[in-house]
């Protein structure tokens, strides 16, 4: 009797302990995974802007105290321009289970939404987030996407061109047909431009190799060029530039950063900022402060003006006073 009780006890207690231990070991297994959270960031390809954008995010996580490898784990990855390693990159921030997933410019977003509906996206400067099908309402995204738009001020950008090209009649649009945030652009800028009267000419190019041919050919029937956020006239923007003022052509790009790359002026937004915005809903959301479904697209309205006195010069173009002031007293000027 006495002894059935001892073994009734000992086996309790056995199997107490086993309960609790099953359940201790697996809640410190998911400490471990949860202790260092972790941020997969996409970037499609190497230009200034995007690489301005990735540097925003990096120092705003940073500010925030969240350092890498200490206590955030971040992992970038630059697909160099190419689909099939956006889509393998996407699958990996999915086995990797990370927190967060960013994407630098559409196509990086574009592949991660096609790898997960649950782990929370944010958008790392997507032009239009609803023309490019990445979500259905910038307001209300409703799902797990949401983040930054670097839609420009296409109509500051406009009048810029008014204002230095005397006489604007005609502009040359230059863009890559598969890219969503340039074609986007383009229609916007076709339809501003019609209104004041200002005929537009498009070409579109498949590649960084058709820059030569169809920037020649465009510089020689327009008055100036524009050229959208397109990542691939970005990575091109010097060759486009330098082309376009052989035959006395002025380039006005969307980004601030195309026109340190030969463009003549802009009125754009900063690329560095469009990187912080981007990481302070990283942060939120690692803080558990943002849902993705009921956080708003964040856009930027407020342009810098940014002079390009070197290449006005290669042109013979004279900036007006008022611009120059204007630029010195809050935008920048190149020499
Ligand atoms: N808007 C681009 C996209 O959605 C990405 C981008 C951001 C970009 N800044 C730029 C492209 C500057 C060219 C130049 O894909």
């Amino acid at each position: 009797m006495k002894h059935t009780r001892r073994l009734y006890v000992t086996l309790i207690a056995l199997a107490m302990f086993l309960i609790f231990a099953y359940f201790y070991t697996g809640r410190a297994d998911n400490q471990k995974q949860n202790a260092i959270p972790k941020v997969g960031v996409l970037q499609l390809m190497s230009h200034p802007a995007l690489d301005q954008i990735n540097k925003g995010i990096d120092d705003t996580l940073k500010k925030n105290g969240y350092v890498d490898g200490k206590n955030v784990k971040i992992e970038f990855q630059n697909a160099q321009g190419d689909q099939s390693n956006l889509r393998t990159i996407s699958k990996q921030f999915v086995q990797d289970n990370v927190n967060v997933a960013v994407g630098i410019a559409t196509p990086s977003v574009q592949s991660l939404k096609n790898a997960t509906n649950k782990i929370p996206i944010v958008m790392g400067a997507v032009t239009d987030p609803e023309g490019a099908g990445i979500i259905s309402n910038n307001k209300k995204p409703g799902g797990n996407i949401t983040g930054v738009s670097d839609q420009a001020p296409l109509k500051a950008q406009l009048d810029l061109m008014k204002q230095v090209i005397p006489n604007l009649k005609t502009i040359g649009i230059i863009y890559t047909s598969s890219d969503a945030s340039a074609t986007s652009q383009m229609k916007k800028m076709q339809t501003l431009a019609k209104k004041e009267g200002i005929n537009v000419k498009v070409s579109s190019i498949n590649s960084v190799n058709d820059i030569q041919q169809v920037g020649t050919a465009l510089a020689e029937n327009v008055q100036t060029i524009y050229v959208p956020t397109d990542n691939t006239v970005a990575s091109g923007m010097k060759l486009l530039s330098s082309i376009a003022a052989k035959q006395n052509i002025a380039v006005f790009p969307a980004a601030t950063t195309m026109v340190k790359d030969g463009g003549l002026a802009t009125i754009g937004l900063s690329q560095y900022e469009l990187g912080e915005k981007t990481g302070e809903h990283v942060v939120r959301i690692l803080q558990g402060k943002e849902k993705t479904a009921t956080t708003p697209v964040t856009f930027m309205e407020k342009g810098h003006l940014i002079l390009n006195q070197k290449m006005a010069q290669k042109l013979n173009i004279q900036f007006p006073d008022s611009l120059v002031k204007e630029a010195q007293k809050k935008g920048q000027i190149i020499k």
